[in-house]
């Protein structure tokens, strides 16, 4: 059976589990120490009550929104994640982009990704949004910024909530690395995927495209190095003035510290615990929500990411004053799965299952979400 007919996410990730080697799976699957954040961000969905009108005269429902300056015509973005030619060895971000385009969704390109951004533009013709780290070389960042405006880029988001790396226990336990390394751990299970490992053989190794490696090695060592992690506030300023442009910062959890990403000049905050690959133990970022939204009271829009897999999972966090949300996983298991076909089926099912939440509960547009339609 194709990725095409995949009736929803779940059943992509079966897909993406019987196509990768389970170091892969694994990377995209898992969260880091005892997984509990990862588990909190699906649970705060599942807990939510959602109420529903009747007879509301709701014929055509529109999912568009407008965030960071770009126009959508659906409330979610594809978030940004490193590395997809290890999810799709021969085109990653590119099948990933792709899809996407299929239906106009927005699409972040990371930082680590492993074809080059201005490629990825052409894969893609917009909403686009680039992510960048806090580096310590702020000429990279700053030449790299020129190369996404001068692709075209609508904006750019800054992760914050990785000054480490976390600690996953999987892709220790696996011998993960980027680029994958051969080694009695990771040789058996790329073997046990012959269909994926000559498209990796084919496809070469997944390095960075954007940015050149100081040394051979494995990426997130050169993260840990490159990390700034005696910068503060400031380069959020920084990064405002050299960008220009509109500026999401992703990877906020508080509501203090989200009112000093808008101080410091972010039009947009970006909810995030990194899908509870970072800080374990950290809430959901659901729960985190209405704490954020009262403290910023209108001056920044509110994206939300972390736990995603279902339309009326959208329809929660959009009702609770999300204005736009993000999935990872949910699209990258459509990538593993299928390449381009995939992701697109990921969006599809997504688009589909808002639709029809939003129908059901009797709101004909994202403005018509409130409060009211959640129990409690
Ligand atoms: C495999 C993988 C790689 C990721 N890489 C990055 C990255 O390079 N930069 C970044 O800002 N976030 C990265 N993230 C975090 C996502 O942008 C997003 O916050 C998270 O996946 C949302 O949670 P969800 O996967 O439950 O939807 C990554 C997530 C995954 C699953």
């Amino acid at each position: 059976m194709g990725v095409e007919t995949a009736i929803n996410i779940a059943e992509l990730r079966e897909h993406a589990r019987r196509r990768l080697p389970r170091m892969v799976f694994d990377y995209i699957d898992g969260g880091s120490d005892d997984e509990q954040t990862l588990a909190r961000n699906t649970a705060a969905f599942r807990e939510r009550e959602l109420l529903f009108n009747v007879l509301a005269g709701v014929t055509d429902i529109d999912l568009s929104v407008e965030i960071l300056g770009m126009k959508s015509p659906v409330p979610f973005i594809l978030a940004p994640t490193a590395a997809q030619r290890l999810f799709h060895p021969r085109l990653g971000e590119l099948a990933a982009a792709r899809g996407a385009a299929r239906f106009g969704a927005p699409y972040a390109v990371s930082t680590l990704a492993t074809q080059p951004l201005d490629a990825i533009a052409g894969a893609h013709p917009g909403p686009r949004i680039f992510q960048v780290y806090v580096w310590k070389d702020r000429q990279l960042v700053a030449d790299i910024l020129d190369r996404v405006r001068a692709a075209g880029y609508g904006a750019l988001a800054l992760t914050v909530d990785a000054p480490v790396a976390g600690n996953r226990e999987r892709d220790r336990r696996n011998g993960f690395t980027i680029p994958v390394s051969l080694n009695t751990k990771t040789v058996p299970q790329a073997l046990s995927k012959p269909g994926y490992l000559l498209d990796l053989l084919l496809g070469g190794p997944a390095q960075p495209a954007n940015f050149p490696l100081p040394h051979a090695g494995d990426v997130m060592t050169h993260i840990n190095t490159q990390f700034d992690r005696s910068i503060s506030w400031d380069y959020v300023c920084w990064l405002k003035d050299a960008w220009g442009g509109p500026l999401a910062i992703k990877g906020l959890s508080r509501p203090d510290d989200a009112v000093r990403a808008v101080e410091a000049g972010a039009d947009a905050v970006w909810i995030s615990n990194h899908g509870g690959r970072q800080l374990d133990t950290a809430p959901a970022t659901l729960d985190t929500l209405p704490a954020i939204r009262d403290a910023l009271k209108g001056r920044a829009q509110i994206i939300l990411d972390g736990g995603i897999t279902r339309g009326t999972d959208i329809v929660k966090a959009l009702a609770l004053g999300a204005d736009a949300v993000a999935v990872g996983k949910a699209y990258l298991y459509g990538l593993a799965a299928g390449g381009e076909a995939g992701v697109a089926r990921a969006v599809e099912i997504l688009k589909n299952e808002t639709e029809r939440a939003m129908a059901l509960v009797g709101r004909a547009s994202v403005a018509e979400l409130g409060k009211d339609v959640l129990a409690g």
